[in-house]
């Protein structure tokens, strides 16, 4: 039987480690993209500054090597609703190739998921694939009127996908009938993380 991995919250020493496993989990074509993006997401003052909404979790095995990683960080709804709703979006999740399809990947965010709903935050969203997400309690969001911060083609829409962590948070939101948009912190606003 394999040693267990732990899992904590990263630091900012966890950076070229959290880079490394970014590169091997998505590859030469993506993995450099990703890793900027982990850079400048975790540097970001709202995320480094420990907003409620910001998590960054890793898997590290008994040498201290880490192994997966999942990242949530704050979004805010426009236009704004009243009372406020504590959001986040995950992205990204990565899990080293030697360990993929033994649970790591959803373990990481159902272990993050249980943390933010502790911490108040009410809907999580996420790009993504429905077939993984949905395991995970995420369903598409455009039914709620919650548009993605970029246009994504119609045949991904399925892709685009929230859930609610407090009861009746997705309902009392979209009772109102207002369609939002969901804008990202920092970097993860930018157009290119949201191609197909
Ligand atoms: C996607 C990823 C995080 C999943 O983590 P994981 O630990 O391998 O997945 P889990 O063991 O938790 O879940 C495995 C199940 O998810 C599904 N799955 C795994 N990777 C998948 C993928 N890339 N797309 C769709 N489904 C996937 C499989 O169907 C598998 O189920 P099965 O065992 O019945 O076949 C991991 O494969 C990875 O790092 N991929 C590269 C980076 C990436 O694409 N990240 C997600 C986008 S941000």
């Amino acid at each position: 039987m394999s040693a267990p991995l732990t899992c904590r919250p990263t630091t900012a020493a966890d950076l070229p480690a959290l880079s490394t496993l970014a590169h091997a989990a998505f590859g030469p074509d993506e993995g450099p993209e990703i890793a900027a993006l982990l850079h400048g997401l975790l540097g970001h003052p709202i995320v480094a500054g420990g907003h409620p909404q910001a998590l960054s979790l890793a898997a590290a095995d008994p040498g201290g090597r880490l192994c997966g990683h999942v990242l949530f960080t704050p979004v805010a709804l426009a236009p704004a609703p009243t009372p406020a709703v504590p959001a986040a979006i995950l992205a990204p999740l990565a899990v080293d190739p030697a360990l993929q399809r033994q649970g790591l990947g959803q373990r990481l965010a159902r272990e993050g998921l249980a943390q933010l709903r502790d911490a108040g935050t009410a809907l999580v969203f996420v790009l993504g694939d429905p077939g993984y997400y949905t395991r995970l309690g995420f369903a598409p969001a455009a039914r709620w009127g919650l548009q993605p911060e970029h246009a994504i083609p119609p045949a991904y829409g399925d892709a685009w996908m929230v859930q609610s962590l407090q009861p009746g948070a997705l309902e009392r939101l979209a009772a109102d009938g207002v369609t939002r948009r969901v804008v990202c912190t920092g970097m993860l606003g930018e157009a290119r993380y949201w191609g197909p």
